[in-house]
């Protein structure tokens, strides 16, 4: 067999990746076995492949195959050199590397990711982590550098409802679509984001623009504070006599490290930076306009249309009419005659649901999982991530059968 001849020689597997397994754990506890045979089911792959013993059970079969394409691997009480070096030798033969392990420390974890394995999870894992992992390793691209796409939001006004969208949006992309998901508070000062979802602020947006070179995976796993599963929050509040110097290399390189590392970043943007900070704007793939249905609005909402597109041709445009009473002071009708553009929602001014969500430090997609609101966002949550509308796959399938003819 080529991959065992090509084991005792040594060499690299290049020429057996065919004949890989697809998958393979080499597993100490109960919990993480389980987690195991949950996503290999979720995926079709055999669970045969799922073995009790860590590292030293996964690196002696090296000498009978190749190994797996991706592996996880439990490397709990050996010494770190020992890990390096049979998890380098892993990544050296291809394999794309998940060790499981109990230490919890900055050195250690960026000791094992300087192996080239792609991922460290502190024991003991779920399926949900272990298959939020996998859907972001088999993204396509070289998976090792995988693009993801950053969406901004802003309000026309103030107070319109952007940041409490922004949020849930960035809830359903992570819960609903399992999107590994960033949600920015832009706002250093006085952001909403910490303080809407009961979390500790951090530093992190801070230290990310005093020095944006210092801004890797790593970091940003310190930084983030996490909101459910797969949902990861940057959101600080300084001092207002804290003066922090932003630039645009800066904000340029924030959200193209948020692109790199996460499948969706969704950026709660203060108003002024419309102004201040306008190359950022040249960096989204979409642009969230939050407006409501005033006649202020209106101006507001097609000031920023017309600046905002001429800034990004490329970047699609969304306007959503939100806080809206039954009888609002334009009517959407008009609104859209008004802005020459289709409303992409709009949203009942609903001030009790509102409240009680606020006031239990949860996302409106938590705590009311059927409200209108969230079920049009998960509709806009699947055109941000990119995912074909069913209905035009089927009109390009069926065009495609009859050219045919
Ligand atoms: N559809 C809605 N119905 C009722 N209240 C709402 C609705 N949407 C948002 N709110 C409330 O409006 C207030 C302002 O919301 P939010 O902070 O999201 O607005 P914003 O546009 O981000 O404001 P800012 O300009 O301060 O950034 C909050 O109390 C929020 O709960
Ligand atoms: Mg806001």
């Amino acid at each position: 067999m080529a991959g065992s001849a090509a084991a005792q020689s040594g060499m690299i597997f290049d020429d057996a990746a065919d004949e890989r397994e697809p998958f393979a754990a080499y597993l100490t506890d109960d919990a993480s076995q389980a987690a195991a045979q949950a996503v290999a089911n979720q995926r079709g792959w055999s669970t045969s492949s799922i073995r009790k013993g860590g590292l030293a059970a996964a690196l002696r079969l090296l000498g009978v195959a190749p190994p797996a394409r991706f592996m996880i691997v439990d490397i709990e009480g050996l010494p770190i050199e020992e890990v390096e070096s049979g998890l380098v030798e892993l990544a050296r033969l291809g394999s794309q590397v998940m060790a499981l392990g109990t230490v919890n420390d900055v050195n250690y974890f960026r000791r094992i990711m300087r192996t080239g394995a792609r991922d460290y999870l502190m024991k003991p894992v779920d399926a949900d982590v272990l298959g939020e992992i996998f859907v972001r390793l088999e993204q396509p691209g070289d998976g090792v550098t995988p693009k993801g796409r950053v969406v901004g939001f802003l309000g026309a006004r103030g107070g319109v409802g952007a940041t409490t969208l922004g949020i849930n949006t960035a809830f359903i992309m992570a819960d609903k679509l399992s999107r590994r998901t960033a949600l920015v508070d832009m706002d250093i000062y006085a952001g909403n984001i910490a303080l809407a979802l009961d979390i500790e602020p951090t530093r992190g947006l801070r230290e990310a623009f005093d020095d944006p070179e210092r801004v890797d995976q790593t970091f940003l796993q310190n930084a983030m504070a996490k909101f459910g599963k797969s949902l990861h929050v940057l959101a600080t509040e300084e001092g207002f006599d804290d003066a922090v110097r932003m630039s645009d290399e800066k904000v340029l390189a924030l959200a193209d490290i948020m692109r790199a590392n996460f499948d969706m970043t969704i950026m709660d943007l203060p108003r002024h930076f419309v102004m201040r900070e306008p190359a950022l704007f040249t960096r989204f793939d979409d642009i969230v306009i939050v407006t409501q249905l005033t006649l202020q609005s209106l101006r507001d909402a097609n000031r920023l249309m017309k600046l905002l597109g001429a800034r990004n041709r490329a970047a699609k445009l969304h306007v959503i009419a939100n806080q809206v009473p039954a009888k609002p002071d334009v009517t959407v009708k008009e609104f859209e005659a008004g802005l020459e553009t289709k409303l992409r929602c709009v949203f009942p001014h609903d001030p009790k649901t509102m409240t009680k969500t606020t006031l239990k430090g949860q996302a409106l997609a938590t705590a009311e999982a059927k409200h209108k609101i969230v079920a049009d966002l998960h509709r806009l949550c699947i055109e941000l991530a990119g995912v074909p509308e069913e209905s035009k796959a089927a009109t390009g399938f069926f065009r495609r059968r009859l050219a045919r003819r």
